[in-house]
């Protein structure tokens, strides 16, 4: 059911968390940058257990700024951050990098050490992990990211694409509970968006890590997430599951975002056979199903 969250005294401001399956709680935080820009304003989120969630929102809404709070980076000026139910505003969760792994939008703020390999290992020798151990971690990491064969090169010269990849496995081999990224699939071409898309969802099925994406690709999110979070300067507008929330051509409008290509496609199509628009697929096969049945 989509919840909005427009009106804070008709409805709790932080939606109901299901307790036993809550990861991550963001309640009411706000970030003020120390230029005086609001980042995020009276946000409220939550990660629940093996899920993943995608923040959309058009550009300067919030979504980076909150990100950067979820693995301690930030902290808020106002509001509490809750992981695991200890909280970090009190100083509780000092190790928060354990528990979630951020992957930035610029892989480059992310990748440092000489070789790819020193890069995956770095974060599991910095947990304390034998040299060993680290070196299990980051081959299993590059192994399911699917760039063994690059653990000898230098990322510098690395492609955007291979850069993602390698920022992903050094998050991955620290095993967290979950996993950020910032605007995954942008800068990279079909092939590797495609890859990025199986491996978040590997990450959910396999490893049962719950994601977190901030994205303006409405299509991936659309096809991935089991929740999407609409931002809007610097909080969660609304939330639903993505069938519910990309069909609500108001929802999106107000919160400055177009449709997914597929939603759009959908409706054109039932415009053009003069059938009504009443379903609400979200991917091709569930579109192609929502046509036969006409
Ligand atoms: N380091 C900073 N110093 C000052 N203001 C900042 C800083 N980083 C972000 N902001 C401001 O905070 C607000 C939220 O920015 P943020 O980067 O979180 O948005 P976003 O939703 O990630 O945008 P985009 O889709 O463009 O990546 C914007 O108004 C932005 O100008
Ligand atoms: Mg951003």
């Amino acid at each position: 059911m989509t919840i909005i969250r427009t009106d804070p005294l008709s409805s709790p401001h932080c939606p109901h968390i299901d307790k036993d399956r809550e990861l991550i709680h963001v309640d009411c935080a706000s970030h003020i940058y120390p230029d005086g820009s609001v980042g995020i304003h009276d946000m409220c989120f939550y990660v629940q257990k093996n899920e993943i969630v995608a923040l959309c929102g058009p550009n300067g809404s919030g979504k980076s700024t909150l990100i950067e709070h979820l693995n301690g980076l930030l902290t808020p000026s106002e509001g509490n951050i809750a992981v695991n139910g200890r909280s970090i505003t009190k100083g509780e969760l000092t190790d928060l990098w354990r528990e979630v792994g951020v992957v930035f939008q610029q892989s480059d703020d992310q990748l440092f050490a000489p070789t790819v390999l020193d890069d995956v290992m770095f974060g599991p020798l910095n947990m304390g992990m034998s040299r060993e151990a680290a070196l299990n971690a980051a081959t299993g990491a590059l192994e399911a990211v699917g760039a063994a064969d690059l653990v000898q090169k230098l990322p510098n010269y690395l492609s955007g694409g291979q850069k993602r990849l390698i920022s992903i496995a050094g998050i991955l081999a620290m095993k967290p509970r979950i996993i950020a990224l910032d605007e995954p699939t942008s800068d990279l071409d079909p092939v590797h968006s495609g890859m990025i898309e199986d491996l978040i969802l590997e990450l959910k099925q396999r490893f049962g890590i719950s994601v977190v994406i901030a994205t303006h690709d409405l299509d991936l999110a659309a096809r991935i997430a089991d929740r999407v979070c609409l931002v809007r300067k610097g909080s969660v507008f609304a939330e639903g599951k993505p069938d519910e929330i990309f069909y609500d051509e108001e929802l999106l409008q107000e919160t400055g975002l177009k449709p997914p290509q597929i939603v759009r496609v959908y409706r054109a199509y039932c415009r053009m056979q003069g059938i009504p628009a009443d379903q609400h697929p979200i991917s091709i096969e569930g579109m192609m199903v929502a046509i036969r049945g006409k």
